[in-house]
């Protein structure tokens, strides 16, 4: 088949460039933490809340220089406050003082988007435990004391009508693999099959406090992360056998959704998996079987 869009065959990754209808600065006032923001689609989601007139934490854990490149980009959106704090989510203590400072800094927090996330693929009998509680670590267990503390301060804190419906939003970034299965990458798979049902049971156990909790389930999104699977022709061409909308994921197609999951135009939404996939989970081998 003939596709519309050319391989993309460019390692270099692309700006974060907002879409070009104009966001308007829904989230004014909002104080939001964005974890592993320093690359990828946590980068992404910064910028885009940063346009949408929040004001942002950049967590990272490794690259300080790329988490402050951040902080000055969510900064030049406008009169937006910013800055950049090193944690590890998965480390208890680590992620206790950063939600202290971001209280002593910003007052509180509104929206918090666990997004830090890694890879440790292997082959199942090769899977060390190392390899498995790393990513069961950063994946599963940093969301759980993410969401935690934020919902300690939501509930602390309580609904203000002048700035949101909600007492707090949380947006938990999980992937097409919490209902995928994937071959090799089974502690990757587990950690967002365990995000589902976490981030479910978070929000019908927080709701009544007016606190809202879903998860965005990227596809392939053009990220270092993934970068083998769209950095070459061939490769591109064997992603998009798996894509139906053909063409590569961009972190804006991501940002775009955390900015209305964490606005009052999704008030209504919770405990809720939205998948921003091209059509990936919609079963890309029965295109032309069955
Ligand atoms: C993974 C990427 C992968 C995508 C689709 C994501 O969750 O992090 O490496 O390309 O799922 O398979």
């Amino acid at each position: 088949m003939d596709l519309p869009f050319p391989p993309i065959a460019d390692e270099t990754l692309p700006a974060v460039v907002m879409p070009s209808c104009p966001i308007d600065r829904k989230l004014k006032g909002q104080k939001a933490l964005v974890t592993g923001a320093s690359s990828g689609i946590g980068r992404g989601i910064a910028i885009g809340l940063g346009h949408a007139g929040a004001d942002v934490v950049v967590n990272y854990v490794k690259d300080a220089g790329e988490a402050e490149a951040i902080v000055e980009a969510v900064k030049s959106c406008g009169d937006n406050q910013a800055y950049a704090h090193r944690a590890d989510v998965s480390n208890e203590d680590d992620v206790r003082a950063m939600f202290e400072k971001m209280i002593a800094e910003f007052g509180t927090i509104d929206i918090l988007v666990n997004n830090a996330g890694v890879q440790k693929d292997a082959p199942f009998e090769q899977m060390t435990l190392e390899q498995w509680n790393t990513v069961i670590g950063i994946n599963l267990t940093g969301q759980f004391l993410c969401s935690r503390e934020a919902v300690r301060e939501f509930k602390r804190r309580g609904v203000r009508p002048e700035i949101s419906c909600a007492a707090g939003k949380i947006i938990c970034i999980s992937s097409v693999h919490d209902i995928i299965p994937w071959a090799g990458h089974v502690n990757y798979a587990a950690s967002k099959g365990g995000v589902s049902l976490m981030m479910k049971s978070i929000a019908q156990e927080v709701a009544p406090y007016r606190i809202r909790v879903n998860s965005i389930c990227p596809g392939a999104i053009r990220t270092p992360i993934n970068v083998s699977a769209w950095s070459t022709p061939e490769a591109y061409t064997e992603l998009m056998k798996l894509v139906p909308y053909k063409r590569i994921g961009e972190v804006e197609d991501i940002a775009r959704a955390a900015i209305w999951l964490a606005s009052d135009d999704s008030d209504y939404v919770t405990g809720h998996n939205l998948y921003i996939d091209g059509g990936m989970t919609l079963y890309p081998g029965f295109e032309t079987g069955g």
